[in-house]
């Protein structure tokens, strides 16, 4: 079983990785800020996606496109009309579910009357210009792939790009959630991390199991437990209205098996419809072949804030060291939010402090490094434990002799004396393997 969601909510507060929006006014529903070391951590997961994606690769190219689009966008990706959810509302408590979350036909909270089902549209509307009229209504995008489907000629064209290839993007969408919650896992505004892969139709089955798998081991090579992570095949009547075939990546929430990431089989539905409300040609001409044909699109979604979630619960840890409670965050090297952390190990010695604030302007170039007096040591290594931080360097008396320090590991606490003059290769090498370094 995993941790409980209020430990991790609290350890996001205490330790300034997520905080309620606008707490001061008493916070609006469901949405947060991250704060400093968590601007970090989702940084970290949004460039290890990018990595894999993009760079890792050379079928793939980026893209940054805007929120706002042309409402008819909208009309053309079927969320004007689809992107619905049917909601009920409890005529006794007055309580709101979607139908799909409740079982029965009873309130699940008071068991009263439940209303009919009624559609509710998630898209966020919003005017463009200074006139609330019909004319200029538009939408805050609801996923980031419109933008990405829109802009596949100019790629395509701009890039000289053959398929199979495909657009990686990552930015914000907003949808009107009616019953969010558990934490960051359903918020309003959130960011996706969104592939479309352009391929021939015919071929689409093997790409799609080929990221299916891709996507699944991405997870695992940042470390999130094997155990808490499983595939999960959509019914058809589960299906998104223009997805073909779709598969989950779900992970073991605290409040169960959930959705991470989904990989859709969206066939030619997006380019076809767009191609028939903008009346421009968007198929694509195989020069060898000499086929002309609309490509298919198989789409891996994620979303960094649950990726986020996921790697914070699956690396929480509480143990008992010389009976006192440990909270530890055990995260990959690369996605920890501070790489080092410099301690001296007695603050009113101005040349022991002296060394270690040198020390530490020295080792920002590895990654992002602190330097901490606030407390004793003791404290010291347990408030960069519950964040995550890898390794902790500790300055000395005898530092200023021996010109060595103490290397701290945080998952196994060893640590080794290694010479000033090496410490930064040192630290170089231990982050990117992970551990001490021999
Ligand atoms: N373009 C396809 C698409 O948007 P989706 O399954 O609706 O598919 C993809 O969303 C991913 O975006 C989800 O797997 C999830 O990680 C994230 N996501 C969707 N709605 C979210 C919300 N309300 N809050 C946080 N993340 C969300």
């Amino acid at each position: 079983m995993t941790v409980e969601m209020d430990k991790i909510v609290s350890l996001c507060k205490r330790r300034g990785i997520i905080f309620q929006n606008s707490e001061i006014y008493g916070g609006i529903g469901n949405t947060w800020d991250y704060g400093p070391l968590g601007v970090e951590l989702k940084r970290n997961v949004k460039e290890a996606w990018w990595d894999a994606v993009v760079y890792r690769r050379d079928d793939m190219e980026g893209l940054d496109a805007a929120i706002l689009m042309n409402p008819t966008t909208w009309q053309a990706s079927g969320h004007l009309e689809s992107f619905t959810d049917p909601l009920v509302d409890c005529k006794k408590c007055k309580h709101r579910f979607r139908l799909d979350d409740i079982g029965g036909a009873a309130c699940p909270d008071c068991g009263g009357e439940l209303t009919e089902a009624r559609s509710f549209n998630l898209m966020f509307k919003t005017f463009v210009g200074p006139v609330e009229e019909e004319a200029a209504v538009t939408y805050l995008r609801p996923e980031t792939a419109q933008g990405i489907f829109v802009n596949f000629v100019n790629v395509q064209k701009m890039m000289r790009r053959k398929i199979p290839f495909g657009i990686a993007q990552i930015g914000k969408s907003f949808r009107n959630e009616i019953t969010p919650g558990n934490f960051t896992f359903r918020t309003r505004e959130f960011e996706q991390m969104e592939i479309e892969f352009f391929v021939k139709p015919g071929t689409d089955e093997s790409w799609y199991e080929h990221w299916v798998d891709q996507r699944f081991r991405w997870y695992l090579d940042l470390g999130v437990n094997r155990d808490h992570l499983r595939l999960r095949t959509h019914e058809a009547h589960e299906l998104a209205h223009y997805a073909k075939a779709c598969v989950d990546v779900e992970y073991l929430f605290p409040m169960g098996w959930s959705e991470l990431e989904g990989i859709a089989n969206r066939g030619d539905y997006d380019l076809r419809r767009h191609a028939e409300y903008s009346r421009k040609d968007l198929s694509y001409f195989d020069e060898a072949t000499k086929e002309r044909y609309i490509p298919y699109v198989i789409e891996p979604s994620a979303g960094a804030d649950r990726a986020t979630l996921a790697i914070l619960i699956d690396a929480y840890r509480e143990e008992e060291v010389r009976g006192e409670k440990r909270t530890l965050l055990a995260i990959a090297n690369r996605l920890a939010p501070i790489k080092i952390a410099v301690l001296p190990l007695l603050k009113n010695r101005a040349d022991i402090v002296d060394l270690a604030r040198k020390l530490a302007a020295d080792l920002r170039s590895e990654g992002k490094t602190v330097y901490d007096d606030t407390a004793s040591i003791g404290r010291l290594y347990r408030r960069q434990d519950e964040v995550g931080t890898p390794y902790c360097v500790t300055v000395d008396v005898q530092s200023l002799d021996d010109r060595q320090v103490t290397v701290r590991d945080r998952d196994s606490m060893r640590q080794v004396r290694i010479p000033l003059d090496g410490i930064r290769e040192y630290l170089k090498k231990c982050l990117a393997t992970g551990g001490l370094a021999e």
